[in-house]
């Protein structure tokens, strides 16, 4: 087997976004496109010889093909080993898994996580180092810098290798170990939570439904909780993972995850429904016919976390991005622990739990974790609420309805528009930071202004500064509208407005959200020129 050195010209938009690279298939089909970014991610992290690889991706659309590539790759840079997860799965959370529990220098996630899949649809690359989090801005950056002036990349002239059984194969001097996707991954579960009284939940009449949504969490969610937990068969809902997801859009929100959506919302409803993404990273919580917010349920399990047999020595620190609502915050003061605002996307929260400062994060778009791994993680939300109504016995709406009623509720909505014209975009944000002076101490009804900016964070513990992470009006009572440029969309240019009002008045809790938020929706509308410059009259989705 020979090692080739292929010459190639630098691609001018490998910059990685929110979460990776994300691209249309037809982009990474270009002739060398994957391979220079590859080679680009090789060249910046500097591997010692020898170094191990975990290598997995959510099995959409180019994953075998691009996992073949980049085993040759791997070989022709230097790598000892390589874990492959069989078949070329690894959900997202269990690829950080499995890095950390192996000690590896870190791992290759292939995703577009909750993007649909398929020949013209995305597909997604990004690098997770030895922590198993996403690779820090300082890395990403050096990975595009690199991109930009490739001139060569290497790779091994071999056949493929069998991927769809587990064992040890030679790929020149490297060793490719074929492991089980899920296996490792149950077992930390399995240490994290009460399958005990899960178990005897699941055998007393309590219903569930899983909708893994023809993506990645298919298997883990069969193995954990229809083997290991022994709910009953069809229990987990679209649970073969399919290349284009079915033709759906892998993202478990009340707009796309329509199946469970219905079942839940229907006459003869379960207790208790979840749903993941793509990859496997996101969730979201249903009741019996009642959603619960994502940022509610950060705040719902931080509130309750000593439940389960994995937290019960309390949290050390509580984080959420930005946008999340503060419905966290209000938890954090409770048990007098600190709660971090960092920007939007999971790599914030590595340096965080790295340092010990923080047990449990979240974010608004339906990612929910803790320090178990360095990733979000779908199953482990879904876990974490069915151990919490194992404790307590009581339905999701009542915990739900407590914990309003005890700390207030921080009712919230996002609005994405997506495939907008970049200009327009563009144009809105640049809009809204010239307002800046004009809008700050202005009022609008029963609200005012008291500040707004373009958020900044300094991480607290490498001192690194991340700018222009949204731009952000703050109320005089704490209610915030935020407008930010999505990181992960492939299409054009997605806005996010985000909208978020407290009330502390247990007499308003039964108010639907729409409802609650519809004057800051207005101000929000208004003061962007929303319609006027980007010609919508409605959001793609709401959330
Ligand atoms: C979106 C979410 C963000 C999440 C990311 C990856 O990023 O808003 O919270 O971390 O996907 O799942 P965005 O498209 O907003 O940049
Ligand atoms: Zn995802």
């Amino acid at each position: 087997m020979k090692i080739l050195t292929v010459d190639t010209c630098p691609f001018p938009d490998q910059k990685p976004g929110t979460s990776g690279l994300r691209k249309k298939v037809p982009v990474f089909q270009q002739p060398h496109y994957l391979e220079n970014f590859v080679q680009s991610i090789f060249d910046s992290i500097q591997a010692p010889p020898g170094a191990t690889l975990v290598l997995g991706g959510d099995g959409r659309y180019y994953n075998r093909h691009a996992i073949q590539i980049i085993l040759k790759m791997a070989a022709a840079n230097g790598f000892g080993k390589v874990l492959a997860g069989r078949g070329g799965i690894l959900s997202t959370p269990a690829a950080s898994c499995v890095i950390r529990k192996y000690q590896t220098f870190g791992g290759i996630i292939l995703s577009a996580s909750h993007n649909p899949g398929g020949p013209t649809e995305d597909f997604g690359i990004k690098f997770n180092s030895s922590n198993g989090g996403p690779a820090t801005e300082t890395v990403t950056e050096a990975i595009f810098a690199r991109s930009k002036n490739i001139s060569a990349y290497r790779i091994l002239e071999a056949d493929d290798v069998a991927l769809d059984q587990a064992g040890t194969t030679m790929l020149g001097n490297m060793q490719v170990e074929v492991i089980d996707p899920v296996a490792d991954y149950a077992d930390l579960m399995e240490s994290l939570f009460d399958f005990g009284a899960i178990r005897a939940l699941l055998g007393s009449g309590f219903r569930i439904r899983f909708d893994a949504m023809h993506a990645v969490n298919g298997p883990y969610a069969w193995e954990i909780l229809e083997q290991r937990l022994g709910a009953p068969a069809g229990s987990v809902l679209n649970a073969v993972p399919l290349e284009d997801f079915g033709g759906g859009h892998p993202d478990p929100n009340l707009t796309y995850a329509h199946d469970l959506v219905e079942i839940m919302y229907g006459a003869d409803a379960p207790d208790f429904g979840a749903a993941s993404d793509g990859d496997g990273d996101r969730n979201m919580i249903l009741g019996k016919r009642f959603f619960v917010t994502p940022s509610d349920s950060l705040a719902v399990l931080a509130a309750n976390a000593t439940l389960a047999p994995g937290y019960r020595s309390g949290l050390a620190g509580i984080a959420r991005s930005m946008p999340t609502s503060a419905a966290a915050d209000r938890v954090a003061r409770a048990l007098n622990i600190p709660c971090y605002e960092t920007p939007t996307g999971w790599k914030f929260f590595g340096n965080l739990m790295d340092a010990g400062k923080v047990t449990l994060c979240g974010e608004e778009s339906f990612g929910t974790g803790s320090s178990h791994v360095r990733e979000k993680d779908g199953l482990w939300a879904v876990l974490f609420w069915l151990n919490i109504l194992a404790a307590r016995k009581q339905p999701v709406e009542s915990i739900v309805r407590e914990h309003w009623a005890k700390f207030g509720r921080n009712f919230y909505s996002r609005y994405d528009y997506e495939a907008l014209p970049s200009d327009a975009a563009n144009g809105l944000m640049q809009h809204l930071r010239d307002s800046f002076t004009s809008l700050a101490g202005r009022q609008f009804g029963r609200y005012a202004i008291q500040t707004c900016d373009d958020f900044s964070y300094t991480d607290p513990v490498d001192g690194s500064i991340s700018k222009n992470q949204g731009v952000r009006l703050l109320f005089s009572d704490g209610s915030r509208i935020i407008f930010r440029l999505s990181g992960t969309g492939t299409d054009g240019a997605t806005l996010r407005v985000y909208l978020e009002a407290y009330e502390a008045d247990a007499s308003m809790h039964h108010l639907d959200a729409q409802q609650a938020l519809q004057e800051l929706i207005a101000i929000a509308l208004q003061v962007s020129e929303l319609e006027l410059r980007t010609g919508r009259n409605k959001p793609t989705v709401i959330t």
